[in-house]
Parts: structure tokens; C-alpha cells; sequence
């Protein structure tokens, strides 16, 4: 058998879980942009996109706190930093919640979206400058990718039907 040598932190086949942070992070912002992009009247297009966005971040978040800082919690230097995570998310949840009911053409739809991505923002940030850093020392390399391949999971059977496949029928 072949030896595979490791070069670095990019296996192709093992991926650990802060690179599909990451990706998620930057999806999460990809929608963000082309909400803020579409026209104001464009909407249904506004409703299928905030849509989109609202499961993407709802799965991230619950996906996150199952498996990738419940691990990371039992690390005391760890630990400060995520209590603040999880706070973060409660606000998020919570203006998540705000949007319910709400049209997409109600004038506090627009500033809605404007808060929502400045704390998604903020939050997101925090992770990936301050929260990876604790997550690279604390966590083991395997460890990171079991956590990936659980995170991936419990996204792809939280996701709704109606997306990602198209059905038929
Ligand atoms: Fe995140
Ligand atoms: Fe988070």
C-alpha cells in the first residue's frame, strides 16, 4: 500500500470541522449579499432567499453546538469564549424569531435583515479569529474530523425536503 504522505492541514479526504465552518460561514455570507442585492420588489425571490438563509444558519448553529462546542467546552481555556458563542446564538435564534410572520415588503423587514447580519457578522468573526485559535490547540486532529463528519450529518438530516434534492414528481 501506498504511503500517504500528510503535507499539511489540507487532507482532501479527511476534512476537519473548522473548514466546513468556514464554508458555512461563507455561504451564510454569499446569502447575505445577494438578499441585500436583490431589489426590494423582487419579492419572492427576497422570500426564497431568506428562506435559504434562515435553515442555513438555524442548521449551523444547532450543528455547532451538538458536536463542535460541546467538545470543545470541556477544555477549560476553552471554556469562556464558548459560553459567549452560545450567548451569541441565542441572539441570533432570537431575531431569527422576530422574522416570523413578518412579509418580506413590511418596511421592518429591510432593517430587520440589517441587525440580523450585523450580529450573524460579529458572531462569525469572533469564531473564526478568536475561537478556531482555542479550537486548533484543544482539539486533536482526529478528533476534529469525527466532529466534522457528525456536524455534516446532523445538517444533512436537519435540512428540510424541499431543498437540496429537487423532488419529483
Ligand atoms: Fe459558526
Ligand atoms: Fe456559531
Amino acid at each position: 500500500m501506498p504511503t500517504h504522505e500528510k503535507t499539511g492541514e489540507k487532507g482532501s479526504s479527511e476534512r476537519n470541522i473548522l473548514d466546513l465552518l468556514k464554508q458555512d460561514h461563507e455561504k451564510t455570507r454569499y446569502l447575505f449579499d445577494r438578499i441585500e442585492k436583490s431589489g426590494r420588489n423582487a419579492t419572492a425571490s427576497l422570500q426564497k432567499l431568506y428562506a435559504e438563509l434562515e435553515e442555513e444558519i438555524s442548521l449551523h448553529l444547532e450543528g455547532e453546538e451538538r458536536f463542535f462546542y460541546t467538545a470543545l467546552e470541556k477544555h477549560e481555556e476553552a471554556r469562556e469564549k464558548v459560553l459567549e458563542s452560545y450567548e451569541e446564538h441565542e441572539v441570533v435564534k432570537t431575531m431569527i424569531g422576530t422574522f416570523k410572520g413578518l412579509a418580506v415588503d413590511d418596511e421592518r423587514w429591510g432593517a430587520k435583515l440589517k441587525v440580523l447580519h450585523e450580529i450573524v457578522e460579529h458572531h462569525l468573526k469572533e469564531e473564526e479569529s478568536e475561537v478556531f485559535k482555542l479550537a486548533r490547540k484543544a482539539l486533536e486532529k482526529n478528533e476534529m474530523v469525527e466532529i466534522a463528519v457528525n456536524f455534516m450529518r446532523s445538517k444533512r438530516e436537519g435540512r428540510k425536503p424541499s431543498r437540496g434534492a429537487p423532488v419529483e414528481g
